[in-house]
């Protein structure tokens, strides 16, 4: 569910030349997806060597892409163009070590830089991990967190019979 909807809010608020983050490429699922959406520039961070690596396999294919790599936590945004989409999925890799996982103190403050990255209209996604001890963690803080952003509109959406299932959070920025 939630990646059929991330898929559907990407799509239909993409327009081409729109510069895009993916904050957490890992094996590049979700950048072949953002990379189809005929971005301006696709911004690629992960802090795992092999990530890139794999991510780079995937889109490598995509001659006319403007990606741009970053080995860096996504904490450390750097100076880039308006945003129109910052995609988080958080966690682990699934192919790599379970230990290396997006946590709860540098997610937050990711969030803060992207939207100030963000134009106005811009859209933050967040694929929250809830059934695994860090991912719950982190979960529950983006519960509290994300309702005290200002200038933005913030919904969430989860099954309501199983809240081990991962969720997606959607923020868009007013102005
Ligand atoms: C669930 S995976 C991402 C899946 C990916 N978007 C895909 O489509 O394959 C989470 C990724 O977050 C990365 N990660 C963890 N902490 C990070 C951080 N502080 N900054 C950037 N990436 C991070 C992990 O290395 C892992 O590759």
């Amino acid at each position: 569910m939630h990646l059929a909807k991330a898929h559907e809010f990407w799509s239909s608020h993409v327009k081409p030349g729109d510069h895009i983050i993916d904050a957490t490429c890992g094996n590049g699922h979700d950048a072949l997806f953002l990379a189809n959406l005929s971005p301006g520039s696709l911004h690629l961070f992960d802090i795992q060597p092999e990530a890139l690596a794999a991510t780079h396999h995937r889109l490598f294919h995509l001659k006319d892409l403007n990606a741009h790599y970053y080995l860096a936590s996504h904490e450390n945004f750097p100076e880039l163009p308006p945003i129109s989409l910052i995609v988080y999925n958080l966690g682990y890799l699934p192919t790599a070590n379970k230990a290396i996982t997006t946590c709860t103190s540098s997610t937050l403050r990711s969030i803060k830089s992207a939207l100030t990255l963000l134009k106005p209209g811009g859209m933050i996604t967040i694929t929250c991990y809830p059934g695994h001890l860090e991912g719950e963690d982190e979960s529950n803080a983006l519960k509290k967190f994300i309702p005290t952003l200002s200038n933005c509109e913030s919904y969430t959406y989860f099954f309501t019979n199983n809240l081990k299932n991962p969720f997606l959070i959607k923020i868009i920025k007013i102005n």
